[in-house]
């Protein structure tokens, strides 16, 4: 068995937590993050007959049965996860009932799973619906897109739209925009659902007043995601309060999402 803490999902892990923390989006416990794992790839590190504690999850997740996650442990600091992965990460399966999370290894002090593990693995189900690639849920508490929320009127399309218009880049980056949710109480299964429902349609989900939530293919996508609408939200915060003398148009909008062939939200566009 080779040793744990060489297996590039757990390097991948503590690399994307400091770099997190460090951009001052994850400060004390806040953020949380989820990547699906092959069974094959585990096993090389683990042996998956021996289940160290098993942990309720509150909520049904039929669609994952045997499946197996590493994910951030609840009130941990991102600060910390490079130091001590092992109590600060845990290795998951769903087992057979559903419902139950079989803990493979990790959380070493006795703690569990993130308290968002319900928004985490509904987004997982919806979005492996619409992606069958899709590996990663993220949630972080990116400083310019909370401040945003604050002064920006908290509708989808208005909201990406805006985001948009900040870089040149961002219809090409995320072309299915953003999806808005109200303030609403975190570490629910309400707050699970809802977004989750936001994630058959968007691979991002603001979740007002609190932060937002990512999700892709691989760690780097998803970082990138929340990276691009941060930027974008920084530039916005930087200019919300001067006059606007230029913009980038709709038409240019359209154009770039054509020139680059992505299929975006045409009705976020107001052409
Ligand atoms: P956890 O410490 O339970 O992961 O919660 C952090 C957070 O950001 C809640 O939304
Ligand atoms: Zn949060």
């Amino acid at each position: 068995m080779k040793d744990i803490l060489t297996a590039p999902f757990v390097k991948e892990m503590c690399e994307t937590t400091a770099n997190m923390y460090r951009l001052g989006w994850d400060e004390r416990n806040g953020g949380n993050i989820s990547c699906l794992l092959d069974e094959s790839e585990v096993s090389e590190y683990l042996d998956l007959n021996n289940v160290i504690r098993t942990i309720p999850t509150g909520f049904e997740a039929k669609d994952l049965i045997g499946k197996i996650f590493i994910v951030t442990g609840t009130g941990k600091y991102f600060k910390n996860v490079e130091k001590d992965p092992e109590n600060n990460l845990g290795i998951i399966r769903i087992a057979k009932d559903g419902t139950t999370a079989e803990l493979l290894w990790g959380y070493s002090d006795g703690g569990k799973f993130t308290s968002e593990l319900p928004a985490h693995l509904m987004s997982h189900m919806a979005r492996l619906k619409v992606d069958p690639e899709n590996r990663v849920v993220m949630h972080s508490h990116p400083t310019n897109t909370l401040a945003m929320n604050y002064v920006h009127e908290l509708d989808e399309k208005k909201f990406t739209h805006t985001l948009w218009e900040m870089c040149t880049e961002c219809i090409v980056v995320f072309p299915d925009g953003v999806g808005v949710l109200p303030w609403m109480l975190c570490g629910t299964n309400e707050i699970g659902e809802a977004t989750a429902k936001k994630m058959e349609n968007f691979r991002l989900v603001v979740w007002g007043m609190h932060g937002i939530y990512g999700a892709g293919k691989t760690m780097d996508e998803t970082f990138g995601l929340i990276e691009t609408v941060e930027k974008a939200a920084q530039i916005y915060m930087l200019t919300a309060h001067l006059p606007r003398v230029n913009t980038i148009k709709d038409s240019e909008m359209k154009e770039l999402a054509e020139f680059f062939k992505v299929k975006y939200r045409k009705d976020f566009l107001n052409l």
